[in-house]
């Protein structure tokens, strides 16, 4: 980096500072391994390469060809995939292509309610997703707060979908893709699995796979996948050229070759013993945490956890979630404030904080560890004033940080 721009540098050095003395329990977020991370900081971002390895627009592809057909070959391995399209630029580029591959502007889909776990793009009036086709959404059971199944069919012999998702963004039990993919077939319908959020588990066999149920899966590869930001769309064979089709030229110009390549690195170590081992750790972890809020009377959405998150009902105890995540901000914890199902307040300040536990089981924390930050985490949400509490959570965050080191100075 040049040392003359000391503004952006001493700025990047503070954010490499924050994230290795902060416990992130922000679920989407997590630390990529230096392989990944040096992988993206390679020249290989200098070339364009519009097309695809063999078909490219421009000159000079030999080498970056090689790259993205290994990147192609470890994902469709990685995820027992047909086709694997490694070009989206993130989780939502993923699902814009899916969504023009497949269907007409105005034409139907049924998504994941966003408050009761779903995305953005899967529907939102906010989002591209709900201005340009027609969503109609399935929620939670009002009682058990897991999907019900039963009324999914029921919307969708209704409704009548072109195409169903299955996802999870804030969702902390396992998708049924079997049952959704029963359902889709009924209403003839396209299944489209997004595992942004469960990637990793899925590989590491934590979680059912989507195929053979989906038609299409999208997905992130910087979550519990622990790769660069990026997206993924994985589909059967006789999908593959619409779906190439509409990721380039159909929303996107040049694919970001360096992040392709750190995408390889990330399905190479995600295809190590080690990644299973962590995936198994970041169940267990969450398992732990769960436990604990539940000891320390704080709600969980559907009163537990079988993945590596969980959103905790606040509304009895706080009616500022913000307040609480910019609170813990200041004490070294990093959550975030999530809607919960038919939220009565607003998303800027919604009822739920949610928490997860891909990033502190990649720095090395068990489930003793875990047991302690949800205590905290739990603590404070009861006490936000009690200042020995805060010094506590200062404290112990402090030791934590120190005893499992992450990107080693
Ligand atoms: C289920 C799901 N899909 C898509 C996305 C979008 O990914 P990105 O932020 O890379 O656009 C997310 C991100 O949180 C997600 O949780």
């Amino acid at each position: 980096m040049d040392k003359s721009d000391k503004k952006i540098q001493d700025l990047i050095k503070k954010e490499i500072s924050r994230q290795r003395d902060g416990l992130i329990l922000i679920p989407s977020e997590n630390y990529a391994s230096l392989a990944v991370l040096a992988t993206m900081a390679t020249p290989l971002g200098n070339k364009y390469s519009e097309g695809y390895p063999g078909k490219r627009y421009y000159g000079g592809n030999k080498f970056i060809d090689e790259i993205e057909k290994i990147a192609i070959e470890r994902a469709k391995k990685l995820f027992g995939a047909e086709h694997a399209n490694v070009q989206p630029h993130s989780g939502s580029q993923a699902n814009a292509a899916v969504y023009l591959a497949l269907l007409k502007p105005g034409e139907k889909i049924l998504g994941f309610d966003l408050a009761s776990g779903g995305h953005l793009t899967h529907g939102s009036p906010i989002n591209f997703s709900g201005v340009f086709y027609n969503f109609a959404f399935y929620g939670l059971d009002k009682k058990t707060e897991l999907i019900d199944y039963d009324e999914v069919e029921k919307i969708a012999l209704e409704f009548k979908p072109k195409l169903i998702i299955a996802s999870t963004t804030s969702y902390s039990r396992q998708l049924d893709f079997e049952k959704f993919s029963k359902i889709a077939k009924k209403v003839n319908a396209y299944l489209i699995g997004d595992i942004a959020h469960i990637a990793g588990l899925i590989v590491a066999g934590e979680h059912p796979r989507p195929f053979p149920y989906c038609d299409v899966v999208t997905s992130t590869t910087h979550k519990t996948l622990r790769g660069p930001r990026g997206g993924l769309i994985l589909c059967k064979k006789e999908l593959a050229d619409k779906i190439d089709k509409a990721v380039f030229p159909g929303i996107q110009g040049g694919p970001f070759e360096h992040v392709i390549a750190a995408k390889a690195v990330c399905f190479f170590e995600a295809a190590r013993p080690e990644f299973k081992k962590y995936q198994r750790q970041v169940v267990l972890n969450a398992s732990a945490m769960a436990e604990e809020f539940k000891k320390q009377d704080i709600k969980i959405i559907s009163n537990g956890t079988d993945n590596h998150m969980m959103v905790l009902d606040i509304s009895k105890l706080s009616d500022n979630s913000k307040f609480i995540q910019e609170e813990l901000e200041k004490l070294g914890i990093y959550v975030n404030r999530n809607s919960i199902p038919n939220d009565p307040r607003p998303p800027y300040n919604p009822s739920g904080i949610r928490v997860g536990t891909p990033a502190i089981t990649s720095r090395g924390l068990g489930e003793k560890e875990s047991t302690v930050c949800a205590r905290l985490v739990a603590e404070f949400i009861k006490n936000p004033d009690d200042e020995k509490i805060k010094e506590r959570v200062r404290l112990t965050v402090k030791n934590l940080v120190k005893e499992f080191p992450i990107y080693a100075r």
